[in-house]
């Protein structure tokens, strides 16, 4: 099973790349699975991104490459950040059909449904079908750059194990 973790946000100290992190060090311990990283972080993007087309021909080729999808997001306004938005806008012509999950850092509890627009997106664009569980986390659940909520801990345990079961039966 071929997995693409793309992490949306652009913050330095981002807390949804520490989730992204701890769901790929669960999956690489799965039998065969491997997994790809796409910190967009390091990638030249822009909302302009027409003007980037050369590292986001480089994301498109792993969304290819990849038999399922899992999105990083901070929550912005409600919503996707601006980068992952062009990601998605420019990159992920080829996820048709494809499983994808999320895992999603905000800044309060009550913006949990902040990822139904991803969905939106990934479903109504391309007939993505998501896993039926987000790990959702605040500032509440990390000690700096540490994952210390066991609650949240749990729900990552769950989300790799759920994941990988789906995925591989769909891959
Ligand atoms: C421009 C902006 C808008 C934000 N909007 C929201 C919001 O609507 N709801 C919320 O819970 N948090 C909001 N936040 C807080 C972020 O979701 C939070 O900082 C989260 O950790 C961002 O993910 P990241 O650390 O991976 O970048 C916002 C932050 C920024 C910078």
């Amino acid at each position: 099973m071929k997995t693409l973790i793309i992490s949306g946000s652009q913050s330095p100290e981002s807390r949804s790349v520490i989730l992204c992190k701890e769901v790929q060090k669960r999956l690489k311990t799965k039998k065969g699975t491997i997994v790809r990283f796409i910190d967009s972080r390091k990638l030249n993007i822009t909302p302009f991104y027409h003007k980037q087309k050369a590292d986001m021909d480089k994301v498109a080729k792993s969304v290819k490459w990849a038999d399922n999808i899992i999105f990083g997001m901070g929550v912005h306004c409600y919503s996707v950040n601006s980068a992952l938005k062009a990601i998605l806008d420019y990159s992920c012509g080829d996820a048709t059909g494809k499983l994808f999950g999320i895992v999603c850092a905000a800044g309060g509890d009550r913006s949990y449904l902040s990822t139904m627009h991803l969905t939106q997106i990934c479903m109504n664009e391309w007939r993505m079908i998501q896993l039926p569980r987000i790990v959702y986390a605040t500032g509440k659940a990390f000690d700096g750059n540490k994952v210390t909520s066991k609650d949240v801990l749990d729900r990552l345990d769950t989300f790799a194990e759920e994941f990988y079961r789906i995925g591989k039966k769909l891959a």
